[in-house]
């Protein structure tokens, strides 16, 4: 292996390294939340005692719809966001993890 392509993969995997906290916003206020690996950014929330907008938590009721505002997540579902909803950044929060160690902030004052 050459030393160009092991800096690559050692790049890729501090890139890939989760993140341990993101910001909230909701009503007004801003929250540090942490959050396990594989845990959703709702799970995290409601964990640390926040009470986020949420009812089905399968993805299906779009009640935890909020606004991606930084950072990066992938969805489990996406069946309750609309194309277009999608493409100005909404996500469910019941449906979200972390992909990425881009810090995150997570708005529910839509
Ligand atoms: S709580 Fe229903 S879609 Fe997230």
């Amino acid at each position: 292996m050459s030393p160009g392509k092991k800096d690559d993969i050692e790049a890729h995997s501090i890139e890939n390294t989760p993140i341990n906290q993101f910001r909230l916003t909701l009503d007004g206020e801003n929250h540090n939340v942490p959050i396990s690996a594989g845990d959703t950014l709702l799970k995290a929330a409601l964990a640390a005692g926040i009470d986020a907008p949420h009812s089905c938590t399968k993805g299906r009721c779009g009640t935890c719809m909020s606004w991606l505002r930084s950072g990066d997540v992938s969805m489990d579902s996406n069946r309750a966001l609309s194309p277009n909803n999608i493409e100005r950044g909404y996500v469910l929060a019941c449906q979200s993890r972390p992909s990425s160690n881009t810090p995150l902030w997570l708005d529910f004052d839509l």
